[in-house]
């Protein structure tokens, strides 16, 4: 479904993404981990469009997205959710959800249908568990909610692919394995294939097939959660200063 060669991004001199080269394949969950600014939300930024690659390339079902912009990816059917979830106050949950939908039409012909992201955002606030009323306010929503809000804006494109950025962040344990729990979900009911990075590992390693690592922009291992967790490289880098690293490997182990 997704095959990406030799991507790199630099800022100026500085390299974020180093000649990374990773697949996808279709209706799997690959989980993307690696520690603090080793690059992850740089490859989803380029995997979506918020910014080209420096050099490298990524294939989508056979075509090139590599500098195309975030509307025309989006209508390819890659979506995406921010780390950081920023909804727009004034409107509602359902109107925020909608607007996205709105967003994430018009593919081929270029026509969009208000009624269509409508029915798209009904479906999406559905699939993560958030009130279907047309009015129910996003001030009422903690985090666990606006990660939710996050998702359902992601789903409301009808992407094929997922790009989901640190979803568990701010959430307290119960509310991570709901929020897990909830992606394995979306890949089973949906059928839809997921790339989740993630900086807790524990929950992660429960639910994804496979997993890449990278650090300071450098794939450094890949493969079965349980193979990854003993990897040497990643346990030096990685897991060595991680506190749920014993989780982790639980979680990969018991699988
Ligand atoms: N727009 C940008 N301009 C300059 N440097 C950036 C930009 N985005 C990310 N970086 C740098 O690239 C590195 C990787 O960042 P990021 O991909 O956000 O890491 P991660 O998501 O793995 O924590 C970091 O050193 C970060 O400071
Ligand atoms: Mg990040």
């Amino acid at each position: 479904m997704l095959v990406v060669e030799s991507l790199v991004k630099r800022f100026g001199g500085f390299t974020a993404v180093n000649n990374v080269s990773f697949k996808v394949e279709k209706g799997e969950i690959l989980g993307l981990i690696g520690p603090n600014g080793s690059g992850k939300s740089t490859i989803f930024n380029m995997l979506s469009g918020t910014f080209p690659p420096s050099a490298g390339s990524i294939l989508f079902e056979g075509s090139e997205l590599a500098g195309l912009p975030p509307h025309k990816i989006i209508n390819r059917g890659i979506g995406r959710t921010f780390q950081i979830p920023r909804p727009f106050r004034r409107l509602s949950i359902f109107e925020n959800v909608a607007l996205a939908g709105y967003y994430g039409q018009g593919g081929g012909s270029g026509s969009h249908s208000r009624i269509k992201a409508g029915e798209s955002a009904e479906r999406a606030l559905a699939a993560v568990g958030l009130p279907v009323d047309r009015n129910a306010s996003v001030d009422g929503l903690g985090a666990a909610g606006l990660k939710k809000l996050e998702l359902a804006k992601a789903l409301a494109t009808e992407p094929t692919l997922l790009l989901a950025d640190e979803s568990l962040g701010g959430l307290d344990e119960h509310e991570m394995d709901q929020a897990a729990d909830m992606l394995r979900r979306i890949r089973d009911d949906l059928g839809i294939t997921i790339i989740w990075v993630e900086h807790i590992m524990g929950v992660l390693m429960r639910v994804v097939d496979r997993v890449m690592v990278l650090d300071h922009g450098e794939k450094i291992s890949e493969g079965l959660p349980a193979a990854v967790v003993s990897d040497p490289r990643v346990i030096e880098v990685y897991l060595g200063t991680d506190v749920d690293a014993t989780q982790a490997v639980t979680a990969a182990a018991a699988r």
